[in-house]
């Protein structure tokens, strides 16, 4: 009997490990989705809510309705006029029926009717990339998404990195035409991009050479963009 009570008060903790999956703070909840668990896409989409005050033997994951897809190595922003919606933007994502590729780039999850949807987004849709860093302004709803790798599902010869942000305003639920100021960095993936009292914060990853060489970044280099906020 104390065998049986001990396995579930373990269960209740339990996850499956998994790597490339990506995650959203909304005021205290931290949403995780998608990932690569053994080998294989996964569609799972849970939360860990930090309100509660922290008790090991009460607190769990909290499962919401997986993705509609399998995704690994997306990125997901807050975004919306309420900023209660999660925007998950491409990485790999396989219909989970027959595993070939999606062609959706985005899906968008509402925290409070806690459905997934796939948003109608005007403008010239962008290429698909994996490892890319997406990071919110919440005065104008913008998403700024940075860098990542194309997506080749095989075979990594013909990967090309990116160096551009691509920008989807989450209120009007379009794509933002926008050139960069910054003085084309070199084109980077799996870094992080953050935004810091107004700066966007480009930190870490791997970097692609003008020869089309892999290198991990020089974490001591740090990308500042112009205060995005003014
Ligand atoms: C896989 O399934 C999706 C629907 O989930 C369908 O649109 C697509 O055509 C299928 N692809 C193949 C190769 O069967
Ligand atoms: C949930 O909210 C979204 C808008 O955020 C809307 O598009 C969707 O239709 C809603 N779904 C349901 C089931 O109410
Ligand atoms: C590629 O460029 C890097 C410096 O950017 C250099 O160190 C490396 O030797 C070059 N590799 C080739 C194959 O040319």
């Amino acid at each position: 009997m104390l065998i049986i009570i001990l396995f579930l008060a373990i269960y209740c903790w339990v996850i499956d490990g998994r790597l490339a999956s990506t995650n959203v703070l909304i005021s205290s909840k931290l949403y995780t989705m998608g990932g690569i668990i053994n080998s294989q896409l996964d569609s799972n989409f849970f939360y860990f809510d930090f309100s509660i005050p922290f008790d090991t033997s009460l607190q769990s994951y909290n499962y919401l309705n997986s993705i509609p897809v399998n995704n690994a190595w997306g990125t997901a922003s807050v975004g919306g006029i309420h900023m209660s919606e999660i925007f998950l933007f491409g990485g790999i994502m396989t219909n989970k029926n027959n595993n070939s590729l999606s062609n959706t780039l985005i899906y968008c999850f509402d925290t409070i009717n806690k459905t997934w949807t796939v948003p109608k987004i005007s403008g010239t849709q962008p290429i698909r990339r994996r490892e890319a860093s997406s990071t919110f302004n919440p005065n104008n709803g913008w998403i700024y998404i940075f860098g990542g790798a194309t997506v080749q599902l095989n075979n990594h010869i013909d990967t090309i990195l990116f160096n551009d942000f691509i920008i989807l305003d989450s209120v009007d639920l379009s794509w933002v035409n926008y050139k960069s100021p910054l003085n084309a960095p070199a084109r980077r993936a799996s870094h992080t991009a953050t935004l810091v009292n107004g700066y966007i914060i480009i930190i870490g990853g791997t970097e692609m050479t003008d020869n089309f060489t892999l290198k991990d970044t020089d974490i001591n280099q740090v990308i500042i963009t112009h205060n995005i906020m003014h």
